[in-house]
C-alpha cells in the first residue's frame, strides 16, 4: 500500500500584535511555533497602535520565520504549503505576514493558503486533542471576537451567537484599565480575582433580544464604571479584586449559559473554547463542570495557544489544503473577513 506523504506547512500570523511563524505536520504536530510578543512596545500606550504594530512585525517577521524553520530543523525544501492569516485583522499587520507569505510561496515554489483567523483559533483545539474532530461547538472568545460556532466539518462553520458589541477580551481589557490594572487586562483580572469575592457586586448578565446564543458587553463594562464612580462620589474604597471577581463571575456565568444552551438545542456532545479568553481560569473550570454535569466532552488549548500564535494557523492550513483550496499570489489582506468566506 502507498505510504500517505506528511504534510509540512509552514504557517505565519502577523493580524494583531504578535510576529508568530511556527512549522507544523499534517495539521497537529507541532515541529516549531515562534512568538515575538510586542505586548511591552503597546502597554506604554495603554493597547495595541496600528501603526506601530505594523512597523515591528516588518521588522521581526525575517527573523521569526528563520527560527521556526530552524527549531524545525527544516528548509524551505522540505515544506508542502505557506499557510498565513489574511484577515480578520489589523490591515497594515496582516499585509506584512500576507507579503512575507507570497514571497516565500513565490520563491519556493509553494502553494499558498490563506487562512481566518478565527479558523486558526478553533483549530488550535486539534493540536493537543488528537481524538477531536468536528462536529462540535466552539466559544471563540478573544480580543477581537465573541463567536458561538458549530463546527459542522473541517472548515464547515454556522455562526450561531456573537457579540452585538464589545468582544469579551475587550471588556476584560476595558475594566482593567478602569480599575488600574493596565494592558493586556485579561491575565491581571484572572489573577487579581483570585483574592477578590465573586458575589461582593452583582454586575448585569445581558440577554438580546431574540437572539439567545448572541453576546452584549457593554452593559457589564458601564456597570463597573458606574459602581468605581459611585464608591467614590461615597467616599468609599474602591476594591480591585472584589470588581475583578464580580466582573469576571458576570462575564462567564453568561459565557457558560449560552454555550450550554447551545449544546443543548444542537445536540452536540463535543464543546471546544478558544481564543486569548480560553486561557481565564474561571471560564475554564466553570465550563469544564457545566460539561461534566452534562456528560458532554470538554476541549481548550494549553495557554500558549489560546492567544495569538502561528501553530494553529497551520493546523487550519492542513485542513484546507487537503480540500485543495489554495490562493493565488493576488491574494490580499481582508480586515473584515467574515468566518467561511474564501
Ligand atoms: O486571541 P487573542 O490573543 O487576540 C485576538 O485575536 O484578539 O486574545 C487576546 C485577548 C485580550 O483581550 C486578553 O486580555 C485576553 O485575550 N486574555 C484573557 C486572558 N488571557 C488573555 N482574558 C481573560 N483571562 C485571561 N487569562
Ligand atoms: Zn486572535
Amino acid at each position: 500500500m502507498e505510504e500517505k506523504k506528511d504534510i509540512r506547512i509552514l504557517a505565519i500570523e502577523s493580524s494583531c500584535d504578535e510576529t508568530a511563524a511556527a512549522v507544523v505536520k499534517n495539521g497537529r504536530e507541532v515541529l516549531s511555533n515562534v512568538i515575538s510578543s510586542q505586548i511591552a512596545l503597546h502597554t506604554l500606550y495603554g493597547g495595541v497602535v496600528p501603526e506601530i504594530a505594523s512597523r515591528k512585525h516588518i521588522e521581526k517577521i525575517n527573523d521569526v520565520i528563520q527560527e521556526a524553520l530552524d527549531q524545525a530543523n527544516v528548509s524551505l525544501q522540505d515544506l508542502d504549503a505557506v499557510g498565513v492569516t489574511y484577515g480578520p485583522g489589523l490591515v497594515g499587520a496582516l499585509l506584512v505576514g500576507v507579503a512575507e507569505a507570497k514571497a516565500i510561496s513565490y520563491a519556493a515554489k509553494l502553494p499558498l493558503i490563506g487562512v481566518h483567523h478565527i479558523e486558526g483559533h478553533i483549530s488550535a483545539n486539534y493540536i493537543e486533542n488528537k481524538e477531536l474532530e468536528p462536529p462540535f461547538i466552539c466559544l471563540v472568545v478573544s480580543g477581537g471576537h465573541t463567536h458561538l460556532v458549530v463546527v459542522r466539518d473541517y472548515g464547515e462553520y454556522e455562526i450561531i451567537g456573537k457579540t452585538r458589541d464589545d468582544a469579551a477580551g475587550e471588556a476584560f481589557d476595558k475594566v482593567a484599565r478602569a480599575i488600574g490594572l493596565g494592558y493586556p487586562g485579561g491575565p491581571k483580572i484572572d489573577r487579581v480575582s483570585k483574592e477578590g469575592n465573586p458575589e461582593a457586586i452583582h454586575f448585569p448578565r445581558a440577554k438580546v433580544e431574540d437572539a439567545p446564543y448572541d453576546f452584549s458587553f457593554s452593559g457589564v463594562k458601564s456597570a463597573v464604571l458606574n459602581h468605581i464612580n459611585g464608591c467614590r462620589m461615597k467616599g468609599e474604597d474602591v476594591v480591585q479584586a472584589d470588581i475583578a471577581a464580580s466582573f469576571q463571575k458576570a462575564v462567564c456565568d453568561v459565557l457558560v449559559a449560552h454555550a450550554m444552551k447551545a449544546i443543548k438545542d444542537y445536540g452536540i456532545s463535543r464543546f471546544a473554547l478558544a481564543g486569548g479568553v480560553a486561557s481565564n481560569s474561571t471560564l475554564r473550570s466553570m465550563m469544564k463542570e457545566a460539561c461534566e454535569q452534562r456528560k458532554i466532552a470538554f476541549y481548550h488549548p494549553s495557554p500558549v495557544l489560546c492567544t495569538d500564535n502561528a501553530a494553529m494557523i497551520g493546523a487550519a492550513a492542513y485542513y484546507e489544503y487537503r480540500k485543495g483550496i489554495r490562493h493565488g499570489l493576488d491574494l490580499n489582506a481582508v480586515p473584515n473577513l467574515k468566518l467561511g468566506e474564501r
